[in-house]
């Protein structure tokens, strides 16, 4: 398999001959192209990029020349936006769990929708009520996600009479209902479920309660595809489209993909700095592993797409990462052929949960980004960055 460097006229190994490896090159091409393909397969939903899949300036940048919204979830990420003045009145804060401060320092910022999934967490809402629209974050538990959303966050719908009724008691207003099946989520089946299930709720609440709902969050969990089974996004949206379409007047969806748009923006490329053959298997050691930027394979349950750039006979080999210890496995049982110290593997797909989860132990560095294109009208731009 080849994979081009999306830098005309230089490969990958011009890039790590200039600005050095392991290096994640950020492609704001592909970053744009995903953002543009999850729009069109949701036109009328509002998208809040979720932040935390890759916390980034440019990708912020980026996204918001698009016209995209945020979904924040931490000060930090309040912070990040403030520096590249982006508008609070784009932001959402989705974490169903917060402190005070961290409700206060949003409010500073100006991001008054936030989301609650409990009656503790109400609560802590009363004293800036005139302040605040809140969503109710719902529970939709998806055995087709990779990364369950609805065991540590979610209301059951059993309870939603119960809490809104504890929320008109408290003169506490419930903008609309929110929900994440789950990342990486294989069937639209459960998006379209949990869509009817809110849009029920939503459209009782009308004839129920004096001011009644009118947002639909529908989280994120659209799959991109890592291992080459061929995920069609419109395919993929297309059901989740129909009923959205369909859905009663004045109800405003949005969503908080992350995953999808940020994804396939980001390339890892890793050099062989040791090897070693144990039990009569090749073991090749890179300068980028678990602890670093394939971190999303521990904490985000991803396997990333592997090449290697020297090509010839293959045989099952291990790809292990830097530091001392030994859960730094990147891949057993991978087919390579017989690799040299300074050797390439490109790594695709690794701009979702990856530097965003990357630690320095050993007091190893992150690995640093470059993003290029970053500018649509001027292919092939370098910047780095820090
Ligand atoms: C609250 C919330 N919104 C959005 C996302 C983004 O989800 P995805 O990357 O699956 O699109 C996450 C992911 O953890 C999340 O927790």
């Amino acid at each position: 398999m080849e994979l081009k460097s999306p830098v005309a006229g230089r490969d990958w190994q011009d890039l790590v001959a200039e600005f050095g490896s392991p290096l994640l090159v950020l492609d704001c091409n592909t970053l744009r192209q995903q953002y543009r393909k999850l729009q069109n397969a949701l036109p009328s939903v509002d998208l809040y990029f979720a932040i935390k899949a890759l916390p980034n300036e440019t990708v912020v940048n980026v996204l918001h020349k698009e016209g995209g919204n945020f979904d924040i979830a931490t000060q930090g990420e309040v912070n990040l936006l403030e520096k590249n003045h982006i508008s609070a009145k784009k932001t959402i804060h989705t974490h169903p769990i917060k402190s005070d401060i961290d409700i206060r320092s949003t409010l500073r910022f100006g991001c008054t929708t936030f989301v609650v999934d409990n009656e503790y967490e109400l609560e802590k809402f009363v004293r800036y009520k005139e302040r605040v629209g809140l969503l109710l974050r719902l529970s939709f538990p998806n055995p087709n996600a990779v990364v369950n959303l609805s065991k540590k966050f979610g209301l059951s719908v059993h309870n939603v009479q119960a809490f809104l009724a504890k929320a008109d008691n408290l003169g506490i207003h419930i903008k609309g209902l929110s929900f994440h099946v789950g990342s990486q989520s294989k069937l639209q089946q459960s998006h379209v479920d949990a869509i009817n299930k809110c849009l029920e709720i939503i459209t009782e609440s009308r004839t129920q309660r004096d001011v009644p709902m009118s947002v639909l969050d529908i989280g994120g969990g659209f799959p991109i595809d890592y291992d080459g089974t061929g995920i069609d996004i419109e395919e993929f949206c297309a059901p989740i489209n129909e009923v959205i379409e369909n859905r009663p007047k004045n109800i405003r969806v949005i969503a908080e993909p992350g995953r999808f748009i940020a994804a396939p923006a980001m390339t890892c490329l890793t050099s062989v700095i040791g090897k070693a053959i144990r039990d009569g298997t090749p073991w090749y050691y890179l300068d980028d592993g678990v602890y670093n930027s394939f971190s999303g394979q521990i904490f985000d349950h991803a396997i990333y797409p592997k090449i290697s750039v020297r090509k010839g006979h293959t045989q099952p080999s291990v790809l292990a990462g830097p530091t001392c210890d030994s859960i730094d496995v990147i891949s057993e049982n991978i087919e390579l052929p017989q690799l040299e110290i300074g050797d390439l593997i490109i790594a695709p797909m690794m701009g979702a949960y990856t530097s965003a989860t990357a630690t320095e132990f050993n007091s190893l560095p992150r690995t640093h980004i470059i993003a290029v294109n970053v500018k649509e009208s001027q292919d092939n731009q370098i910047t780095q960055l820090v």
